[in-house]
């Protein structure tokens, strides 16, 4: 029951759902390389979930198989498997197979460094490079179903360096280059990684980042990391040391490396990535996908929900450290040959219009981005996008948290010109590719819904007892496997069947998303019901937070909530209790901000530290978060009778608002 009332909560608060009405249609000239009207795409959504095997087995004869498989889905739920005994390679869907096409010469990267330096690959230029990356892994030993970290900044060696795993059949789990040493650490440990590949440094905001060390405090003591490659970022410039015997120049492997490495015919099953996403417990869940699926998905979503077209010049934002990047940089334009824009730095260096100026000097088509990104634009204010052409825009796309209304017409005007259809596309590390999406050539869009299901997800509204919603306010499932899916948690099968397919008796998969449907069967998100909090597009679970508290030592307790924030989206207020003797100093306060930036990573500092003599807790021992959460807004206490001690809940709201 408890967990009913702070669900539902959640899903009264429909504020962000935009006056009815509000409808912006699709402009004629979109959907050319995909779907061009509302009559196509119903047709072929539905086509798609009544008889997945027959749509995902037409789409996948665009994939290069190295042998065919012999059964397009085999589903033992909660356990699919796609396209069973394929053989295939993922370096070769994105770089092979365009080589005696016009596609390799073309411009696969543009990259762009902070400080303003440019490189231009080509596919035939990413395909030598892999090549001989691939080759110098194997010399250093790197065989098929081994785990390599790859923790790097956005460089053009990064994407180089998973393609060079991919095509040696090695699994690759990059880190955010954002994470503290001890979290990229747990994550190597998690998955026994035996090589990590990085840089040197990198630019962020004016100044340097030292990566390599890094990784050395990170790597120091691993059992299972037998070396280091490190990528220099630039000549001399970034102070480091290399171990004998372990590190290696990336620069080296590759001088000395084969101009061909033959690609590893990998099952269609096999792993392709391990990519470590927050949950609701302090460890990291390390997500893995497989090659077939995962590659025919993030290929067919691209183009559909891009538009994507010959000329394109495509800009996604994201990191390659997160699902974004791996989807929607490397592995989904790749396999379609688009040209792509990738910068390292900041959107705010040297001044707050670098991106519109990197968008008027390439001639960006396609700009994806995400809210947390949209809300700082705002705030900077339009003078700094107003004197930049943006004219070569045509699409414009958000991923990774709820986009106001407010924001949605603001990107909408003063961005896209009231001429760039807007995708809000709604997906998670888990689907792996696109789910939830406007397709630009043939949806309405409304200002914050996501819209409809991608082809292939058969997307459903339930109350907690699991029956389906076809208008209001619910928890958001899927009712059929997808070829993107992921396949598992690496190392704990249990968990993936626990946290995903067990809320309703294993009849859907829980996306952990609230979700509201209107009167169109639109989609609005709501947000997570989870312990997950967004901050800026990144999702941190507040367990993790949690434990990295107790692990200071004046503290002995530690609770963690979400709140809204102008910018972020959410900000994250801990509340925290201390040992005997310990002082609620303001200086305390800022150790223990400071501390979970270096513990986790600067972008879970907290907005704010409280102490606490005691939390808030359930009669049997269980933080009421609910309850944190609504002190933390200023919102009214709700239900207090599960309480233990309701007194502490007044003092510590009285304590909240007095500070
Ligand atoms: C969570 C997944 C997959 C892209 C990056 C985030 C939230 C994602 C939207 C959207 C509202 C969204 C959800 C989801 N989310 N896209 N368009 N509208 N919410 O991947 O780190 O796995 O996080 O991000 O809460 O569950 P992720």
């Amino acid at each position: 029951m408890k967990a009913k009332k702070s669900e539902t909560e959640r899903l009264s608060d429909l504020s962000r759902v935009s006056d009815e009405g509000e409808i912006y249609q699709p402009p004629a000239w979109a959907g050319e390389t995909g779907t061009p009207s509302m009559s196509v795409y119903l047709k072929r959504w539905k086509y798609s979930v009544e008889d997945p095997e027959g749509f995902w087995g037409e789409l996948a004869r665009e994939l290069v198989w190295e042998k065919k498989y012999e059964k397009v889905l085999e589903w033992n739920r909660p356990h699919a498997r796609w396209f069973v005994g394929g053989k295939l390679n993922a370096s070769v869907q994105c770089l092979d197979k365009h080589l005696n096409t016009p596609v390799a010469e073309k411009t696969a990267l543009v990259w762009i460094g902070e400080p303003g330096e440019k490189k231009t690959l080509s596919y035939r230029d990413l395909y030598t490079l892999v090549n001989k990356l691939a080759s110098g892994l194997k010399k250093l030993g790197v065989k098929r179903g081994d785990r390599v970290a790859i923790y790097m900044p956005m460089l053009p060696e990064l994407p180089i360096a998973c393609l060079a795993c991919a095509r040696i059949g090695a699994i690759h789990s990059v880190v955010f280059a954002g994470f503290a040493p001890q979290s990229l650490r747990d994550r190597i440990d998690d998955c026994g990684a035996s090589v990590v590949i990085t840089s040197d440094g990198g630019w962020r905001r004016g100044s340097k980042m030292l990566v390599k060390d890094i990784v050395d405090s990170a790597v120091d003591g691993s059992q299972t990391i037998t070396n280091v490659v490190v990528v220099k970022r630039g000549g001399d410039v970034f102070s480091h040391e290399m171990k004998q015997g372990r590190d290696v120049y990336y620069e080296n492997l590759v001088a000395d490396g084969d101009e061909f490495v033959a690609p590893e015919p990998m099952d269609s099953e096999d792993p392709l990535f391990i990519l470590y996403t927050s949950g609701t417990t302090g460890k990291p869940k390390g997500i893995f996908h497989t090659h077939a699926g995962y590659l025919l998905g993030t290929l067919v979503s691209s183009r559909e929900v891009f538009d994507l077209r010959d000329n394109d010049i495509f800009w996604c934002t994201a990191d390659i450290g997160w699902i974004t990047g791996h989807s929607y940089v490397i592995y989904g334009p790749m396999q379609n040959g688009a040209t792509q824009i990738m910068y390292e730095g900041a959107p705010n260096y040297p001044n707050p219009d670098r991106f519109w100026e990197i968008v008027e000097q390439e001639k960006v088509t396609i700009f994806y981005t995400a809210p947390t990104a949209i809300r700082a634009f705002m705030s900077w204010g339009d003078k700094w996008i107003k004197p930049r052409d943006l004219s070569s825009l045509r699409l414009l796309g958000t991923v990774g948290e709820p986009i106001n209304p407010e924001v949605w017409r603001w990107y909408h005007k003063t961005i896209g010109a009231e001429r760039c259809p807007i995708v809000d596309t709604w997906w998670q590390t888990e689907t792996g590719s696109i789910s939830i999406t406007p397709l630009p050539g043939s949806t309405p869009t409304k200002p914050g819904s996501a819209t409809l299901p991608f082809y292939g997800i058969d997307a459903v509204v339930l109350d907690e007892s699991g029956a389906e919603l076809s208008e209001g306010g619910g928890l958001l499932a899927i009712r059929k496997p997808w070829p993107a899916m992921m396949r598992g948690i690496w190392g704990d099968e249990q968990r993936y069947i626990d946290t995903y397919w067990s809320r309703w008796e294993g009849k859907y998969y829980f996306a952990g998303d609230a979700a509201y449907r209107d009167k169109d069967g639109y989609f609005w998100i709501v947000g997570r019901v989870d312990d997950v909090v967004n901050v800026s597009g990144h999702r941190i679970g507040t367990a993790e937070l949690e434990s990295a508290f107790i692990e200071h030592e004046a503290v002995i307790e530690a609770a963690v909530v979400g709140v809204p924030h102008k910018i972020k989206g959410e900000g994250l207020v801990g509340f925290v209790s201390l040992r005997e003797g310990e002082q609620h100093t303001e200086e305390l306060a800022e150790e223990l901000r400071e501390w979970i930036a270096k513990k986790i990573g600067k972008f879970a500092r907290p907005e704010r530290v409280m102490f606490v003599d005691d939390l808030p807790k359930t009669r049997s021992g269980k933080i009421i978060r609910r309850l944190l959460r609504n002190i933390a807004t200023g919102r009214e206490l709700g239900d207090v009778t599960t309480l233990a001690d309701a007194s502490t809940l007044e003092k510590l709201r009285q304590q909240y608002q007095e500070e």
